[in-house]
């Protein structure tokens, strides 16, 4: 991350005449704006990104940090809202809109670290300094509660429904909902917390992180041509999803089309976030047959039973009934297709001597009654994963769509009535 402060009019004495800590951002911001901005033409998916260490394209149709690649690192936050006043609020979106836009260019955040005001609290912490970008993407979702404040109740998309309780669920209140959400993925994982920590702390008294969840590893892979990861069971996880490349799929089953509901949502998606907890020692007590059983395709390889090569098509009827991935299926599910984008992770012990880790199950859909509600009905039925696991955590956020350009701010369409 370069500590240039790209803002020549940024004088103490200018500063000073806004207040303190933090709230220079939106005048650093706004001409750092110019800066940075990056056209991606309405795609995610940008040539740079695919080199180490480089940046993300902030402004596009849809938001970034969805079908982009999916990078090594995630820091999730969610916040409930702490204000009433909608003014406020809308003013700290635009704020943090500034501040990501920065961020994800590898900017430190308004004047930056140092150099300004010495009475006053510096607009960035500072430990991203000197590193790069890191394909950083920063992606805004807001919960169902948000549209029971600030006069939006009508606003409320038909799709962003309350989540049924599914069989086994075990979710704790304190891992669970959250009136908005910010995804933070990088290659890096301090670029990712570094983000998180500075949209925490320009939100202070409008928002608070309700919970967080770190992840490493990626469970999904978003490009054709990369190796799949594996998750913490040794499978390899995200063989078969929607690549960012695959524009037609996209649409069809990520990206919400215009009439899909409110006007506001159009180019956006809807994300469901679970954290799902893995009985790993039990898990790995189990034979390698019936581990692979479970999934209905090989450790080795990741090949579907009764194939050769992990590309190869599934061929669901050779898997048992209960197998993850004949229940997973789009064949089993009419069609259904959901675009997966999570992360392992292991968050130490939990008090009786076994790893408190798993899968930060995250994903994308047009329409959750219609992409995650049906298939996990039918997984939490049948799926013989389930002995292995349990859904601890649960939340389901609108994902708006992109910020256009230099001007635009997340959240305008539902927030601007010339949007
Ligand atoms: C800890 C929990 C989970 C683990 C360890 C897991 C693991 C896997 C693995 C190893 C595969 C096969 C490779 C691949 O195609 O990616 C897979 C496929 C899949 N999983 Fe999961 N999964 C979990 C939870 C879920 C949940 C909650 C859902 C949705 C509600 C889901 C939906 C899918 C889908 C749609 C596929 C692709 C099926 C296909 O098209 O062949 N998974 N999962």
């Amino acid at each position: 991350m370069t500590d240039t402060h790209t803002n020549g009019s940024s004088s103490p004495s200018r500063r000073a005449l806004i207040g303190w800590g933090g709230a220079g951002l939106a005048l650093g911001a706004a001409a750092a704006g110019g800066a940075v901005a990056m056209a991606n033409a309405g795609n995610d998916v940008d040539p740079v990104a695919a080199e180490a260490g480089g940046a993300v394209a902030f402004h596009g149709a849809h938001q970034a940090g969805i079908a982009t690649p999916v990078q090594d690192r995630l820091h999730f936050a969610a916040f409930d809202v702490k204000t009433d006043d909608r003014a406020e609020f809308v003013r700290m979106l635009k704020d943090w809109t500034a501040a990501a836009r920065r961020m994800t260019a590898g900017e430190p955040v308004g004047e930056g670290a140092y150099g300004g005001l010495a009475e006053a609290p510096p607009d960035d912490t500072g430990e991203a300094l000197g590193l790069k970008p890191s394909r950083l993407t920063l992606t805004i979702g807001f919960g169902p509660s948000l549209f029971d404040k600030f006069g939006l109740r009508d606003e409320r998309p038909a799709a962003l429904v309350d989540l049924p309780k599914f069989p086994g669920d075990n979710l704790d209140g304190a891992r669970t909902g959250g009136d908005l959400c910010v995804q933070a993925c990088a290659d890096d994982p301090q670029v990712a917390v570094h983000a998180i920590r500075n949209l925490a702390r320009i939100g202070f008294g409008k928002v608070a992180i309700r919970w967080s969840q770190l992840g490493f590893g990626k469970t999904s892979s978003t490009t054709p041509d990369a190796q799949t990861p594996r998750n913490l069971m040794g499978f390899k996880d995200g063989t078969r999803n929607i690549a960012g490349t695959e524009t037609d799929r996209l649409k069809k089953f990520v990206w919400v089309a215009d009439g899909d509901g409110p006007r506001w949502m159009t180019g956006g998606s809807y994300l469901v976030a679970r954290r799902i907890r893995m009985n790993i020692e039990t898990w790995d007590r189990t034979s390698l047959q019936e581990q692979e059983d479970v999934f209905g395709r090989d450790k080795r390889e990741g090949a579907p039973v009764g194939r050769a090569k992990e590309h190869d098509k599934p061929f669901l009827k050779a898997m048992k009934p209960d197998a993850h991935v004949r229940l997973a299926h789009p064949d089993s599910n009419d069609g259904i297709t959901i675009l997966r984008r999570g992360y392992s992770f292991t968050d130490g012990t939990d008090g009786l001597g076994r790893l408190d880790a798993g899968l930060f199950f995250l994903a994308y859909q047009r329409d959750v009654r219609q992409g995650f509600i049906p298939l996990q009905r039918r997984l939490s039925a049948h799926d013989a994963l389930n002995e292995y696991i349990q859904h601890v955590g649960s939340a389901v956020f609108a994902v708006p769509p992109g910020v256009r350009d230099a001007g635009d701010w997340w959240g305008r369409t539902l927030f601007s009535k010339e949007a």
